[in-house]
């Protein structure tokens, strides 16, 4: 990837003239459009912002099922424990662990001090903002009363138009998503609405804190009395002022035609909006906030504001045009990539790095993991999407804090980054957290991506604390071996994979190469300031651990015995094929070795237990090594499914949805179409008739 060459501005402009950047976007996008007629059993249909997603069901809200509200603001702390000495975040203090002849503090969860660490991993939480589903005159009806459903998703737009018919009379709504606040605008039309028999109800769930998984519905509804709402209601408009502990926020919701707004009943937190009678439409906002606001935002505006946004995201950035009327695999991948870009858009552009289910479900309480920023964002950079991959990438610097006072703690040099981290930066205790270290060469990754599109004065500044802060780490954490004369990584470590014991885990191929190429990378920041090099990190650029071999081929870590065989270490994700696609080739690479590697995995590897970005990963080295119709198989592996919605299933391991597939799935079709360094693209099966446009050096 650091591998695109550089002056795709002048390539593209020659490209543009000559009339080849002409694919018609809108037709093939709209293509993709979702059009169902009833509520998928798990997954939503999505409006959102990146910070900000409404899941809905074949209703176009949230009526027969409550799916969730999700924002990057809105989260909960539960009360802390009250076991003896373990009821402050104060009495946490981690596990000492054995590392080259010192002990070193992990935040490890500690078995005797197992309620406070448990209530750091699990908060805070994020919390389901609340419900927003018709209300049918206190009538129990079912998705299956209705009649004449459909429901369209149009992509281009960002619009949901749903209309089905209750009792024979026809019901049409319309859902969208502001692109800049954190509000849905919601029009009804029906003849019913004259009636009272049909309105708007709004639900607020108590935090539930509890599940690592809370799917595919967050919050506990029937805690009515561990939280309070409160109205306050006016002329056209009421806010909902909601109390979870700690946690308040409002909801502020303005109509714009006359409708009243009550309580269902004390003991619930339920409030229904009906229009007056004669009314034949019901057009009203709903804007969560964490500050008490009166929202006046209007639905046409809204729509307006979607509308262009959603126009803009398309027409914008790269663009791929597979063959989707001759062949049924093109047209799946151009349907996945549609669909990722769209549910992206929604769910992963958000001021802190996505958590793994974005805005649709929680996954692991709703937090985020600093190694999977790099699947998260480092499509946006290769399909020329800057402005959204800017939104998170200040997460280095925001967190750099965090990660000087956690390689201090543990006496190295520099910033040492956390995993499972909440907005704050603090990284939960856990097995796998404290010592896994892929994540460090991230933001080496990423500044030289940017300087390769702006390579100015600015991004230099930009960078240069944080990978000096990171590099310093990294050099102090590489452990000089007075008897190999060479830098080890660990131990104890967990490589990619977390599937090895950590006191024996040392110099994992993957690692060396990543750490190398960070090392690289901030050793040229220096030099391109005209500043000089810090000694450490040549020493350990430069005296790294080779990367260990058996038999021919690249293994997992230094010293793994029986690695093809173990079921364990031939399962999970597949690491080591990281070394040639997805990081530019390292110096020491053989490519002999790396080509019986792959063949090995391909031969001994269990893919049953794969998952999300595994099959991307496979995609890349297979189209590195040149190998198109591979890289495409492996976007469609059968273990790599995307449901009817475009949510990308994740695999037996997860919960649906796994974004890390969809944004991984984008990368690797973005490399394929722009190509690497001294690799040409676009790298497609050859039969396949393709435009690519806007890439690096498409
Ligand atoms: C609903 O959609 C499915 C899948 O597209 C289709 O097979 C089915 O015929 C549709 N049902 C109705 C009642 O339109
Ligand atoms: C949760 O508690 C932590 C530790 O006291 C605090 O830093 C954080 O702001 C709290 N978050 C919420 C949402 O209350
Ligand atoms: C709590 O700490 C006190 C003193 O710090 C100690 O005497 C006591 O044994 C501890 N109790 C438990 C349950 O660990
Ligand atoms: C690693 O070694 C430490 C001692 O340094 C021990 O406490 C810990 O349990 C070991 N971890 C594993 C996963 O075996
Ligand atoms: C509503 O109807 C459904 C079946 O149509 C039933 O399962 C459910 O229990 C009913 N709920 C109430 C509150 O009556
Ligand atoms: C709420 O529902 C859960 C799950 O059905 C149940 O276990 C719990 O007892 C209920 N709590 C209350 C307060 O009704
Ligand atoms: C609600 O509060 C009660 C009393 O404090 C507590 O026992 C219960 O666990 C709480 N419910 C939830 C879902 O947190
Ligand atoms: C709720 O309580 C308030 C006063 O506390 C009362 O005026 C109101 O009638 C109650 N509402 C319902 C629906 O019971
Ligand atoms: C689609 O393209 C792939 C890759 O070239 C090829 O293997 C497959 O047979 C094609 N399928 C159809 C239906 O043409
Ligand atoms: C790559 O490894 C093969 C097999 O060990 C060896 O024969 C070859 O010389 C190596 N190539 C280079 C360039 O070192
Ligand atoms: C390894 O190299 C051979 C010869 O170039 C090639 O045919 C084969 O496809 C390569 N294997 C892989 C897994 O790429
Ligand atoms: C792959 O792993 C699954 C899950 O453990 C197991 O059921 C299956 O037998 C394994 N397949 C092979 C070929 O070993």
């Amino acid at each position: 990837m650091l591998l695109l060459r550089p002056r795709y501005d002048l390539y593209l402009a020659v490209l543009a003239s000559v009339g080849i950047c002409d694919i018609d976007r809108e037709s093939i996008v709209r293509q993709f459009n979702l059009k169902i007629n009833q509520s998928h059993p798990y997954s939503p249909v999505q409006v959102g912002n990146g910070n900000f997603a409404f899941g809905v069901d074949v209703t176009g809200l949230q009526t027969f099922l409550p799916h969730n509200t999700l924002s990057s603001w809105g989260w909960h702390n539960s009360s802390l424990p009250n076991t003896p000495n373990q009821t402050s975040i104060a009495d946490y203090t981690g596990v000492d662990w054995w590392t080259h002849g010192r002990l070193v503090n992990y935040a490890q969860p500690n078995p005797t001090e197992k309620e406070i660490s448990q209530w750091l991993v699990a908060n805070p939480h994020r919390i389901n903002l609340g419900r927003v589903g018709l209300w049918f005159g206190g009538r129990n009806v079912s998705e299956d009363d209705l009649t004449s459903k459909t429901q369209v998703l149009d992509l281009w737009e960002g619009a949901i138009m749903s209309s089905f018919a209750v009792d024979g009379e026809e019901v049409r709504i319309t859902t969208v998503a502001s692109p800049t606040s954190d509000t849905v605008a919601v029009e009804i039309k029906s003849e019913v609405l004259r009636s009272g028999e049909l309105g708007v109800a709004f639900d607020f769930p108590y935090a539930s804190g509890k599940n690592k998984f809370d799917a595919p519905f967050v919050g506990v509804w029937n805690a009515t009395a561990n939280h309070t709402t409160k109205l306050f209601a006016k002329d056209s408009g009421a806010t909902i002022l909601h109390t979870l502990d700690a946690t308040t926020y409002a909801t502020s919701i303005h109509w714009e035609n006359e409708a009243t707004i009550t309580r269902t009943s004390n003991a619930s937190h339920q409030y229904v909006l009906k229009a007056s009678e004669d009314e034949t439409f019901l057009t009203f906002t709903v804007t969560f906030s964490p500050e008490l606001v009166d929202s006046t935002e209007e639905f046409n505006d809204i729509k307006e504001q979607a509308t262009d946004w959603w126009n803009d995201y398309w027409t914008d950035g790269a663009f791929v045009s597979l063959p989707i009327s001759v062949n049924t695999s093109a047209r799946e991948l151009q349907r996945r990539i549609i669909l990722s870009q769209y549910l992206l858009a929604v769910n992963g552009a958000g001021k802190d790095p996505a958590q793994e289910s974005g805005l649709v479900n929680n996954g692991w309480y709703g937090k985020f993991h600093m190694e999977m920023v790099f699947w998260h964002l480092a499509h946006w950079t290769i399909w020329d999407r800057w402005s959204l991959y800017d939104r998170s990438i200040g997460v280095y610097e925001r967190f750099l804090s965090t990660s000087f006072e956690r390689a201090a703690h543990q006496g190295y040099e520099g910033a040492r980054i956390g995993k499972m981290s909440d907005p704050s930066g603090r990284s939960a205790p856990g097995e796998i957290n404290s010592v896994l270290i892929w994540q460090q060469p991230h933001p080496m990754f990423f500044a030289e991506m940017e300087y390769r599109k702006f390579p100015t004065q600015k991004t230099l500044e930009k960078w240069d604390y944080i990978l000096a802060g990171v590099a310093d780490f990294m050099a102090s954490y590489a452990w000089y071996n007075e008897s190999t004369k060479v830098y080890d990584l660990g131990p104890p470590m967990y490589p990619v994979s977390e599937n090895t014991n950590p006191n024996q885990t040392m110099n994992p191929t993957f690692e060396l190469a990543y750490w190398r190429f960070g090392l690289d990378v901030a050793s040229k920041w220096q030099l391109r300031q005209n500043k000089s090099v810090p000694a450490s990190w040549t020493a350990v650029r430069d005296n790294i651990a080779p990367f260990p071999v058996e038999n021919d081929v690249y293994v997992l870590y230094e010293g793994i015995t029986d690695m093809w065989t173990t079921p364990e270490t031939s399962e999970d994700h597949p690491g080591l094929l990281g070394l040639y696609g997805w990081l530019p080739p390292d110096p020491r690479l053989n490519l002999t070795l790396f080509n019986n590697t792959v063949a090995q995995v391909y031969e001994s590897w269990n893919f049953t237990y794969s998952y999300g970005w595994d099959f991307p990963l496979l995609a890349l080295t297979a189209a590195r090594m040149g190998d198109a119709e591979t890289a495409v198989n492996w976007l469609l592996d059968t273990n790599n499914q995307f449901d009817e919605l475009g949510m990308p299933e994740g695999g037996s391991r997860v919960a649906t949805p796994y974004f890390p597939a969809a944004a991984g799935l984008l990368l690797a079709v973005g490399m394929m179409s722009g190509g690497w360094d001294g690799f040409k693209g676009p790298i497609f099966p050859k039969e396949w008739d393709i435009e690519v446009e806007g890439f690096w050096c498409s």
